[in-house]
Formats: C-alpha cells, structure tokens, sequence
C-alpha cells in the first residue's frame, strides 16, 4: 500500500503511522482518506487481527484537524466537513470488526483525540497531552467528540474539558478512565503489539460480534441488548466458535479458523 500521509505495515498486528511530522500530524482531507482506505484493506485481510494506530515522531499523535484547510468554510461547507469526516473515517474506524488500538504518542488534540476516542480503546506515553481545544477557535468538536468524550468520561468532566479548552496529562486521562495505559514513550509501540498479540490469540469473529454489541449501547434507538442477544446466537453458527469450545473440551489451546 503506498500512500504519501500515512505508512502501513501488513502484519497480524499491524501498524498505521500517521506521517505529516511537519504538521505534528494534523488531520487533512487526503490524511482521512487514506486512513479510511488503509483501513478498509486491512479489514479485508484475514491475516490482520489487530491494527495500532499511532503518530509520527515523538511530539504529536494528532494536533486536530488541519485547520489550514478549513478556517475560510462556510457553514454548509463546515456542516459537510463533520458529516464527511464522522461517516468516512471516524464511525467506521468505531464499527470496524478488526480491533483498533489508538497509541497516543504525545498530542492527542480536537480531531486526533476524536480519531483515538472512535479506536476501541486507548494506550497513552507519559508525554501525551489530550484536549478539545475547537472552543478556542470558535467552533466545536466535530468529529463525533461531543458524543463519544461523555460516553468515555460522563458528561461532567467531559463538559469541562470542552467548555475550558483545556489539555490533560496522560496520568489525567488514566485516572478518569481516557485511556487504558500510561507507559513511556520508548515502551508505548511495544507495548500496544504485546497487548493486541494477546487479542489476536482469541476469535476474531467473536471480537468482532462484540465489538458491535458494545456499541450498540450507545446508539439511539438501538437496544444494546437485543443487538447482543443477536450477536450471541450469530457466534454459534461460526467455525470459531466450534473450535473454540472443541479445544476446550479436548484440553487444548483454540486455533481459530478466524470464520
Ligand atoms: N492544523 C494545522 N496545522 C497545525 C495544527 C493543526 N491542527 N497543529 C499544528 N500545526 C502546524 C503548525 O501550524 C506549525 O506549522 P508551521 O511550522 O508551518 O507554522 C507546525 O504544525 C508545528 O506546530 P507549532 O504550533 O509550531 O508547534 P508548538 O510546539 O509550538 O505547539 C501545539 C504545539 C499542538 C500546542 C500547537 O501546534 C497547537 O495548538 N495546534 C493546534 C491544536 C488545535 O487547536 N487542534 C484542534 C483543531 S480543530
């Protein structure tokens, strides 16, 4: 896969580095685009059980946005931006069935927040810093921030980073619940491997089952319960599942046919 903002290892757990060091990594129009075809190929290869998403460098995961590329917008033009942005990227990323692991590698700022909040879950160096700064530019989260930072934090604290521009350590986002890890920033890529090696050893299937029926509990007008109800039964039907309590029958290790 060649793609001028982001760099792409193929392997079981694969890795997407997000490569505009000069723009500490600044989300732009292609940046997304790319991160949604990267994304898409991998999901398609079976041989990939986990993707890490991280930055490049040792300043920035994401800085937000390009604001460059949308400060002159009007207001359909900002409308579409967000519409764009949730849809293409940032839902699909939330709804992938291949486990995604943002490594928050030092600013984790607006739109790079919101892109490691719609990851399943977040690993953080000690250096990082994370915020939703887009008040101090007159404008708000668009990326789905508004949403997913209350579901991560509860509404209070999340109104508070928002209203407040303010920006977080990495040890702050650990305490309420941001982030899953804090480890140093030499460890940050090693550590996330070792954790999804830990994912890929379980059925890809079944992860991806519940990974849709967390998320169903956070939609309007979808019943978490049902979906997961639902998604139990689906399990059932699937080689995996049949491997998976034959090996523990026979008192072995499971290898998942990942079907
Ligand atoms: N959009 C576009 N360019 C960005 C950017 C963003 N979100 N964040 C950083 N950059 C660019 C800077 O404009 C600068 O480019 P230049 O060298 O061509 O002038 C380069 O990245 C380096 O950033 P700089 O501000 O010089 O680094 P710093 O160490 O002084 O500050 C930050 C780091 C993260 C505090 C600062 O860059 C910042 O506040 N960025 C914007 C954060 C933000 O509001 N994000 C939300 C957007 S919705």
């Amino acid at each position: 896969m060649n793609f001028e903002h982001i760099i792409v290892e193929q392997n079981e757990v694969a890795t997407i580095t997000i490569h505009r060091p000069k723009k500490l990594n600044a989300l732009n129009k292609a940046t997304i685009a790319e991160l949604r075809q990267a994304l898409t190929d991998l999901n398609e290869d079976t041989t990939v059980k986990a993707i890490i998403i991280i930055g490049s460098g040792d300043k920035a995961f994401i800085a937000g946005a390009d604001i460059a590329e949308f400060a002159h917008f009007s207001e359909k033009e900002g409308a579409q931006l967000a519409a764009n942005g949730q849809h293409l990227l940032f839902d699909f990323i939330e709804e992938l069935e291949t486990s995604v692991i943002a490594a928050v590698n030092g600013f984790a700022l607006g739109g790079g927040l919101e892109l490691a909040m719609a990851c399943h879950f977040r690993i953080a160096s000690t250096n990082a810093k994370m915020g939703l700064p887009e008040v101090s530019l007159g404008v708000i989260p668009g990326y789905g921030g508004t949403q997913r930072l209350p579901q991560l934090i509860g509404k209070g604290r999340a109104l508070e980073l928002i209203m407040t521009a303010g920006m977080i350590t990495a040890d702050e986002a650990l305490r309420i619940g941001l982030v899953n890890h804090v480890v140093s920033q030499e460890a940050l890529l090693e550590f996330a491997k070792n954790l999804a090696k830990k994912i890929t050893k379980n059925s890809t299937v079944a992860i991806s089952h519940a990974i849709k029926a967390v998320n169903a509990g956070f939609k309007d007008g979808t019943n978490g319960y049902a979906t997961e109800i639902e998604a139990f039964g689906s399990c059932f039907g699937t080689n995996d599942f049949k491997e998976g309590t034959t090996a523990f029958l026979e008192k072995r290790k499971a290898d998942f046919p990942g079907s």
